[in-house]
């Protein structure tokens, strides 16, 4: 009989938030599709982590489901992965409960990003925007995660679980895996096609910053036409002249070739040329996706059948942990 080696467990999770760009789709979306093969992945639409800021009910349920079509269109293969939602499996309050027995206020104190956004929202400075690293940690933990991939801004929130863990490793028996980040290739950070100095954001103001990943081919067009660019109007990398420079990344991520070659192709062509073919890469790469989003995100029952699928595989390997945690801390065993 072939032995097969036991794959690393990958968890991530997303917020269920509209209007992705292609920012999201480079450097988070596509790492998820390409990891897929490798590991035995677990996806969450983290919908309990979104509610840390003020939701519109209706909308929140709305864009839950539509953050499965996209993830599902972008070629996460419900097949392959555990994609489900947070919410669906309760386990993840329950041990977030625990864990916070297990996490010290300082500890959350000291977390850069319950500073920043208690600094932006002073309206609603609630429990859970502090106690949002003991529900992620809870995330991780629950699934024996080997692996974590995550963006620069997340890296305090692994360590943070890497602490409960350990610390609650110690302080009963071992019993969760230590999560390490996974570090994902450089080069994936998308600029703001208006202020190529910031990263693209689908909350700037100005839509023509950024590149939904539902945009028309002809927006597209037009928003890259209209990027900001120098004077200089030289298809050349130089960190100096930071527009032509994001445009040259993204036309290698749409293509596939080298900075080198894209050098060579557009060498005495100025930027109008070069950025009608960036924004026809662009599109032609969308394209896929919005075809297979717009015949999958009205059909609710296909989607909810990979939830149900999702979060019954979730909670099978969840509440085995769940279990393990309840009976190390001395809780009384359910009477049979
Ligand atoms: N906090 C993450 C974000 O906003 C989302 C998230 C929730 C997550 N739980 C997680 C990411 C567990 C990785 C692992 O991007």
């Amino acid at each position: 009989m072939e032995t097969e080696a036991k794959k690393q467990t990958i968890f991530s999770a997303a917020q269920p938030s509209g209007n992705l760009t292609i920012g999201n789709y480079l450097g988070a979306i596509k790492n998820w599709v390409d990891l897929q093969d490798k590991f035995d992945c677990i996806y969450c639409v983290a919908d309990m982590h979104a509610i840390t800021v003020k939701q519109e009910p209706a909308l929140l349920r709305r864009r839950t489901l539509e953050t499965m079509a996209i993830y599902i269109a972008c070629g996460v293969d419900p097949e392959k992965v555990v994609l489900f939602v947070q919410s669906q499996v309760p386990a993840h309050a329950e041990l977030s409960w625990v864990l916070s027995c297990n996490t010290m206020f300082g500890e959350l104190s000291r977390m850069t990003q319950f500073k920043d956004k208690s600094a932006k929202n002073t309206g609603n400075v609630n429990a859970g925007l502090f106690t949002y690293p003991v529900l992620m940690a809870a995330d991780i933990l629950l699934y024996n995660t080997d692996l974590v991939p995550v963006g620069a801004d997340q890296k305090q929130h692994i360590e943070i679980a890497r602490t409960i863990a350990q610390r609650f490793n110690s302080a009963y028996s071992p019993t969760f895996t230590m999560p390490r980040e996974y570090v994902t290739k450089e080069g994936t950070k998308i600029m703001s096609l208006q202020e190529p100095e910031k990263k693209m954001s689908k909350s700037d103001p100005n839509p023509l910053a950024y590149i939904s990943l539902l945009d028309s081919r002809d927006d597209i067009i037009k928003k890259f036409k209209k990027a900001v660019t120098d004077c200089e109007a030289l298809v050349k990398y130089d960190e100096a002249r930071p527009g032509i420079t994001n445009l040259i990344n993204l036309y290698s991520c749409f293509t596939g070739k080298t900075v080198a070659e894209i050098e060579r192709e557009f060498d005495g062509r100025g930027y109008g040329d070069f950025k009608l073919a960036v924004g026809e890469a662009c599109a032609d790469m969308l394209d896929g996706v919005q075809n297979r989003y717009k015949e999958i995100v009205d059909d609710k029952a296909y989607l909810e059948d990979i939830m149900k699928k999702g979060s019954e595989a979730a909670s099978r390997i969840a509440y085995k942990t769940l279990a393990k945690v309840y009976r190390k801390v001395g809780f009384y065993p359910q009477p049979r």
